[in-house]
């Protein structure tokens, strides 16, 4: 039985108030034991978050990591090892937002995949097609080559230590989200691209479903065989709204 995950990304947003309020607010609610739960702040608020989220078991993840898993001479960067001192346990790679806005090739995401395994780090790797690749019907051609990238560089078997997440580009932050039905077809091909080299892999690895999640459709989503969770964008800024996402992955 894979456990859920609900993670929330909380993109570049917050302050220094805003944040201790929205810790504040994690902290008040009941999430249940049977579901793991995470959220990605900015650097800035790591480690705040790891500081206040430790007592009530949820976990905390960077956004994004530097090519190199350790230390050295890379402006700007932050290495995976440093995040893992920091207490973060995951890490995004490949939200498309990274890959459409600031054009992070998959090499790239290679890379960053490759650096946080080596230290510790789950990478929660982001793959997901755009409105016109839908409508194109290339939808599965697009998260097979997503997902091709990083197996065929580093094998399928990192994905035993690792998370997917399908975010319809479409869907995120647009208030489209895919239906169940939707997501579900492309969670079993996802699931069946894996299996295809690893049956194991394939069955134990967790796929999240990302795009305009929000307490009233999580529990729909999260009842569909193969969406094992969600990653929420807006709703998880609102801890009520996102304590509730949480709790309905455990009803
Ligand atoms: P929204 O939930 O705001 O659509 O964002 C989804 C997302 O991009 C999470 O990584």
């Amino acid at each position: 039985m894979r456990r859920l995950m609900v993670a929330g990304n909380w993109k570049m947003n917050g302050t220094r108030s805003s944040v201790a309020e929205l810790l504040k607010g994690l902290k008040s609610q009941e999430f249940s034991a049977t579901v793991d739960v995470a959220v990605f702040p900015t650097f800035l608020h790591v480690s705040e978050a790891v500081e206040a989220l430790r007592e009530v078991g949820v976990a905390v993840g960077a956004q994004n990591v530097a090519t190199q898993s350790g230390p050295g001479a890379l402006t700007g960067e932050v290495a995976a090892s440093q995040l893992k001192d920091a207490g973060c346990s995951l890490v995004l790679i490949g939200h498309s937002e990274r890959r459409q806005i600031l054009g992070e090739a998959e090499g790239v995401l290679v890379a960053k995949f490759k650096a946080a395994q080596e230290a510790g780090l789950v990478p929660v790797l982001c793959v997901g097609e755009t409105l016109e690749d839908r409508e194109a019907e290339r939808t599965f051609d697009v998260v097979g080559a997503q997902l091709d990238s990083v197996m065929d560089a580093l094998g399928v078997e990192v994905f035993s230590q690792a998370v997917i997440a399908y975010e319809p580009v479409w869907a995120i932050g647009t208030g489209l989200t895919a239906t169940p039905e939707q997501a579900q077809e492309v969670h079993h091909a996802i699931r069946a691209r894996l299996a295809a080299r690893n049956a194991e892999v394939a069955q134990g690895v967790r796929l999240l479903y990302g795009g305009s999640v929000k307490a009233a459709n999580a529990a729909d989503l999260f009842r569909m065989p193969d969406i094992d969770g969600g990653l929420i964008g807006g709703a998880a800024l609102n801890a009520d709204e996102f304590g509730a996402i949480c709790r309905a992955a455990g009803s």
